[in-house]
Order: C-alpha cells, then structure tokens, then sequence
C-alpha cells in the first residue's frame, strides 16, 4: 500500500485528529513526506481539516464516504478485495461477480455498490436496495471443497460480519447487540429492544458437473438507511440506526473482510466449522430459544440448542425425542412468536 493510502488509512480508522508527529511516527516518515501525502489526497477531493495541536481530520461525507479510494483506503487485507470494482450502480453484485468470473476473474475479486437496482435475497425474494446509505457486495470464491460443504461458507461470512458489527462503537449512552439469526442474518437490538435484520447475506455456486467452479458470496448491509417501509419496519433496521450515529461504510467493509479472511482460513484448514463453532454460538440469537422449524414435509416447534460442525442447527423438539439437525437449505426457523 503506498504511503497516502496509509495515512487515509490512519485518518479513516482515527474517525478523529491524528497528530502529524503520530502520522510521522506510524509511517516512519517525516512531516514534509505526511504533508504531501495530505496535500495530494486533498487534491483527490478529500475534505482533510488541519488544527494546530491537534493534527489532522478526515471528515466524513454525510452518506459515509463510499467510493473505490476510500475503500482502497480502509481495504486491510491479503487476498480478499483485490481486484476491487467499485461501481457507481449496478444490477446485482452477485450477478456482476458470476459475469467477471465467467471472463477469468480471480478468487477474491470484489465489486462494491451502493446503489444496486436488481438485488437479489434469499429464496428467490427480491433485496430492496435503496440508493446511497447502505453497501451492497459481493465476492468470487474457488475453494477446494465439495459442494456440500458450501453452505458453511454463509456462516463463516454473518460470523465476520458480526465480528466487525461489534467494533461499531455507539453514541454515547446508547446501548447496542449485535447477533446472528441462523443461519446468517445479522440482526441488532438498540437500548434494550426487538431484535432486527442489518444485513443479509446469498451465497450462491456454479457447479461443473458435481465439482464447485465458482461461489458467489453476497453482502447487503443495511448501514445508514434512516427509514424502512411499514411492512418491514417491525424486523429491519440499519446499523446506524442501531447504534445512534452515522457510520464510515468503508470502514465497516474493510472491517468486514479483515475478519472474513481469517475465518475462512480456519473454516478451508478444518473443512468444517469446527474452529469457529465457539465463536458462531456466541452470536447465535436462537440458541437456548423456543424456534419453530418451517419444513414443508414436518413442521415442528423445538428449543434451539446450538450448531454442528456443518452449521446445522440443533434443535431440541418439544415434544421430546432426540434433538434434530436442520439444514439450511430449504428450511428456515423462526421465532415461537415473532421473527426470532
Ligand atoms: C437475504 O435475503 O437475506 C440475502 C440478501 C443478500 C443481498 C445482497 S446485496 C449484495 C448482493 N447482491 C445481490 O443481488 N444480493 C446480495
């Protein structure tokens, strides 16, 4: 990374003044080399405030500066993100990686949005993609697995959210949790309140005969949108709202895939989700709560006790019998009364 790119870097995770002597000390560079690094992001139209005895400060656009330089600003990681596209607007991420991927795009490739007219959810459902506040990603996967193993990488992408969503710090004297609805929506309570979705994540896989040729893991975080039509109003929410105060969307990516790269090192060594288990279950909203298992052919109300190795739920049925492992595959869980 060069050097201008490290001190945005700086100044991005700061949020606050950062002393040219810490800059210097950081970067091992002098005041002259900082001051030019500052000069030359200014002239890429970076509002950079300088105070004496306080040092520099990058001020945040109101949408939370969202474009290819502040992402490559905050973008902290090995492989994940790069190449990285930003695109002023687009149809679907998923579908732009499946075309980039298509044309030989690489494992790590990743087109960023914040404008998306075609988003794709879950189960065939539409992802209502409102313009400017919120980031909406996807990225291109090659793993050597089989492709029933796939599914788990959902669960290693909402425990990287989660891991990121919790570095959030609120406004003061607001109280926020984060968590994850199994399988991977990551949902937040502020000061107290119901739990709602912040972000929802598709996976989704181009097979060559029975062998895995592309994944497609897609990210709709929902992170300064202010309002949620009548219908969704009682179960969506963003993390701004959530924790009371706007927020850097390219800080939260980056963070996002900082966490993403380890997790998926530890799930790609174990073939499983055994290393991150702990970590998942920490998260996990259902567990210890009363759940009712929508599968079409039974239908049945239990306890969620916690997930296996593959990240199926462990469900624990109320009318007694042996706990059951549901999939996430066509199955989904709600709560006894309400969305958890
Ligand atoms: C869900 O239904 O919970 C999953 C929503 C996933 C939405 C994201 S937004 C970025 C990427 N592109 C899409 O078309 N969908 C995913």
């Amino acid at each position: 990374m060069d050097r201008k790119n490290e001190i945005l870097r700086e100044l991005v995770r700061a949020g606050d003044y950062v002393s040219g002597q810490e800059l210097c000390r950081k970067l091992g560079v002098s005041r002259t080399a900082v001051w030019k690094c500052i000069s030359r992001l200014r002239e890429e139209g970076y509002v950079i405030e300088a105070v004496t005895n306080r040092g520099y400060r990058l001020r945040e656009s109101g949408g939370g500066s969202l474009d290819r330089r502040s992402l490559e600003g905050a973008l902290d990681t090995l492989w994940a993100g790069h190449p990285l596209i930003y695109k002023e607007e687009t149809g679907s991420t998923n579908e732009d990686i499946f075309r980039l991927a298509e044309q030989g795009a690489g494992e790590g490739t990743l087109v960023v949005t914040g404008r998306q007219k075609a988003g794709r959810g879950r189960r065939g459902r539409t992802w209502i993609s409102p313009p400017d506040g919120n980031v909406y990603m996807s990225i291109l996967l090659r793993p050597g697995i089989r492709a029933d193993q796939a599914p788990m990488i959902t669960l290693v992408m909402a425990l990287a959210v989660w891991e990121a969503a919790r570095e959030i710090r609120p406004a003061p004297g607001r109280e926020v949790s984060f968590g994850i609805k199994w399988p991977n929506d990551i949902v937040a309570s502020a000061d107290g309140g119901p739990w709602k979705k912040v972000c929802g994540i598709l996976t989704e896989m181009r097979l060559e005969e029975t062998d895995i040729r592309d994944i497609v893991v897609g990210i709709g975080l929902n992170v300064n949108q202010r309002t949620f039509s009548e219908e969704i109003s009682g179960t969506a929410s963003s993390f701004s709202l959530a924790a009371g105060r706007s927020l850097d969307r390219s800080l939260l990516t980056a963070a996002v895939w900082k966490r993403f790269e380890k997790n998926y090192a530890l799930f790609l060594e174990a073939g499983s989700l055994a290393p991150l288990k702990e970590a998942y279950e920490k998260a996990l909203v259902n567990k210890g709560r009363t759940c009712r298992v929508l599968d079409p052919q039974a239908p049945f109300t239990g306890t969620a006790l916690g997930i296996n190795d593959r990240g199926e739920l462990i469900v624990a049925p109320e009318e007694g019998g042996a706990p059951v492992s549901v999939g996430s595959g066509e199955i989904s869980v709600r709560g006894a009364e309400g969305y958890i």
